[in-house]
């Protein structure tokens, strides 16, 4: 991984991702190792952020390093500037770049551009470091991935794809229940495909959400409307009907399913007022353990 970028779960072979779960986990028992000792990350965001802005800041604090934030004002990428040029530029002064994007073509920009790491800190198609985070939770639950059943409900978007990707990678069932025009139809759908034939897990599109969380030990749901998404809303709020994860659809999951929802939460809409709060709720350790995984994933990058 050293000097990679990390656009996406599929830059990580199947069994770098097992790999990096372990890592995460290293890193969440005390491991303090300071790969970014003199160095200085770009963290550039053209949408709004709270977990992945923080969790980063944090983490490369810890590892040593330092960083500049970069808002959508601020830099105005692909509008005041190409983001070949910002690529360009930001390349003379830090030694990584970290960015939230509209579009998944301006990451592959800035990596193609630049010779640092590029890491994907959400786009319209993946939300990769979202995803490895996810996975040392549910590591941490069940004590395995393998074999375990992930039952996804709603709609097929970023999170979707990087989680199903990485379900795939590590043997874990990934069964996603979604109306019939969201199911998740991009390359890493495809990748996931791959993956899970190889991993002989399962994965899945289901139309009936009761389909999908049957057996599951993992209940997972996101917003209906996401970032960049929200000129469709009306159009989403119909089709997403009968999607909601509530505590009566959640019960027909294994008796001791997690919940999980990598937030923020529309309460009311794709998950009903009580779900984060529910006794097997993890949000709150899916939150935390984004700062421990993307610490894996940036000490892996920057390894010494
Ligand atoms: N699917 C959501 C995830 C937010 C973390 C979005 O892209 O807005």
């Amino acid at each position: 991984m050293k000097g990679k970028d990390f656009l996406s779960v599929a830059d990580l072979e199947a069994e770098e991702v097992s790999a990096m779960v372990q890592a995460a986990q290293k890193m969440k028992s005390g491991d303090s190792p300071r790969p970014l000792e003199g160095k200085v990350l770009a963290l550039l965001f053209e949408k709004p952020s709270l977990r992945t802005r923080v969790s980063f800041e944090v983490g490369i604090r810890q590892l040593g390093g330092e960083c500049v934030y970069l808002s959508k004002e601020d830099i105005g990428l692909g509008t005041r500037e190409p983001e070949s040029d910002i690529a360009g530029v930001l390349d003379r002064w830090v030694d990584g770049i970290v960015a939230r994007v509209f579009s998944h073509r301006s990451l592959q920009i800035l990596a193609e551009r630049a010779s640092i790491p590029v890491v994907n800190a959400l786009s319209d198609l993946e939300h990769p470091c979202q995803a490895m985070g996810d996975l040392l939770t549910i590591h941490e639950q069940k004590g395995r991935l393998d074999g375990i059943k992930v039952a996804f409900v709603g709609d097929g978007n970023n999170i979707a794809a990087s989680l199903g990707l990485g379900c795939a990678s590590v043997g874990a069932n990934f069964t996603i229940a979604t109306p019939k025009d969201y199911q998740v139809r991009t390359v890493a759908w495809e990748e996931a495909g791959k993956r899970a034939a190889r991993s002989e897990s399962r994965l899945e599109w289901v139309e009936d959400p009761r389909d999908a969380v049957r057996d599951a030990d993992v209940v997972y749901t996101d917003v209906w409307v996401s970032m960049g998404d929200e000129s469709e809303r009306e159009e989403r709020l119909r089709a997403f009907a009968g999607y909601q994860v509530d505590e009566e659809l959640f019960a027909r999951a294994k008796g001791d399913a997690v919940f999980m929802h990598d937030m923020p939460a529309h309460r009311g809409e794709e998950v009903s007022e009580g779900m984060l709060e529910h006794p097997r709720s993890v949000v709150f350790d899916q939150a935390e353990n984004r700062l421990h995984a993307q610490k894996a994933i940036l000490a892996a990058l920057f390894a010494e």
